[in-house]
C-alpha cells in the first residue's frame, strides 16, 4: 500500500534524540550535505537571500540561521558574499549543543560567522534584530501549533525578510528519495529521517493557511525541484498571497 501522506506525520526524527556521539552526528551531516549537494537544496535559499538583499541594499546585513544544524548554510552565505562583496554578520542559532559544536570547528576560517545556544521556541524577539533570518529543513521538526509561534517571533525580529525553505509533503518525493538514499546516503538514520522529514513535510495549502496569520506581511510561496517550498515573507508589505 502507498503511505499516506494526506496529513502532516508527528513521527519525531531521530536525530531530534541523537545520542551516539560528535562523530556519528558528523557522519550524518555529511549525508544531509551531500543530499543538499546533489539535490541544490541550499541555493534555493541563497537565491532568495541574494534578491533580498539586492531590494534593499545596504552596507552590511545581519543574518540569522535559525536551527543551523552544522553550519553549512551559513558558510554557503559566507561564500556567497564574499564573492559578492557583500559584508555580513552570520549567526547560526540552534538547540543542539553537539552540532554547534561541529559548526564552530568548520568554521575556522569564517571570522564573519557566530553561533549560539538556543531553543526557536523560546526566542524573546525583543533581544534580538535582523535582516535576514533564514530557516531550512527545520520548520517540519515542529508540530503546526508551534509553528505559528516561532514565525511570529522571525516576523517580528528581520527588517527585510524571512526566508523558509523546506520539503514538500508528497509521494513522489518519498519513493524518488528512497530509491535516491540507497545509491547516495550512508546511515541509516539519514536515511529514516530522511522518509520522517518527507512525510512531517508542507503542501502549499499548508503554507497559504500559515500566511494568512501575517496579514500585514507579503508573501511568495514556490516549489522548487527538489521537492522543496521556499516561502519568503517581508515584513510591512500589504500584498495579498
Ligand atoms: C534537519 S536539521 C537542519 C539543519 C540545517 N538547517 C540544514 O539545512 O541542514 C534541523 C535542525 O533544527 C534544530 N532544531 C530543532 N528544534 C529546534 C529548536 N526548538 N530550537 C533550535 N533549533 C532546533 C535541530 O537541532 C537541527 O539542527
Amino acid at each position: 500500500m502507498l503511505k499516506d501522506l494526506s496529513r502532516r506525520s508527528e513521527e519525531p526524527e531521530l536525530m531530534d534524540d541523537f545520542r551516539e556521539g560528535l562523530q556519528s552526528l558528523q557522519i550524518v551531516y555529511d549525508d544531509i550535505n551531500r543530499v543538499n549537494r546533489i539535490l541544490g537544496g541550499n541555493h534555493i535559499t541563497i537565491n532568495a537571500v541574494s534578491k533580498l538583499i539586492a531590494d534593499n541594499p545596504k552596507s552590511v546585513y545581519t543574518i540569522i540561521d535559525m536551527g543551523c544544524g552544522d553550519g553549512n548554510m551559513l558558510r554557503e552565505v559566507a561564500e556567497y558574499c564574499r564573492k559578492k562583496h557583500i559584508k555580513v554578520n552570520l549567526i547560526g542559532i540552534d538547540l543542539n549543543e553537539e552540532a554547534l559544536q561541529l559548526a564552530k570547528e568548520a568554521s575556522n576560517e569564517y571570522e564573519e560567522i557566530s553561533y549560539m545556544h538556543h531553543d526557536i521556541l523560546k526566542l524573546d524577539p525583543s533581544t534580538f534584530q535582523c535582516d535576514i533570518l533564514i530557516n531550512t529543513l527545520t520548520m517540519h521538526h515542529f508540530p503546526n501549533g508551534n509553528i505559528m509561534v516561532f514565525l511570529q517571533k522571525f516576523v517580528d525580529l528581520a527588517g527585510i525578510g524571512v526566508v523558509i525553505n523546506d520539503l514538500h509533503r508528497s509521494r513522489w518525493a518519498y519513493y524518488l528519495f528512497k530509491l535516491f538514499s540507497t545509491i547516495f546516503i550512508k546511515t541509516s538514520t539519514a536515511k529514516i529521517d530522511g522518509l520522517i522529514s518527507i512525510s512531517k513535510g508542507f503542501v502549499k495549502s499548508d503554507l497559504i493557511e500559515y500566511s494568512k496569520g501575517f496579514r500585514s506581511v507579503s508573501h511568495y510561496i514556490q516549489w522548487k525541484w527538489a521537492f522543496r517550498y521556499v516561502w519568503i515573507m517581508q515584513p510591512n508589505q500589504e500584498t495579498p498571497v
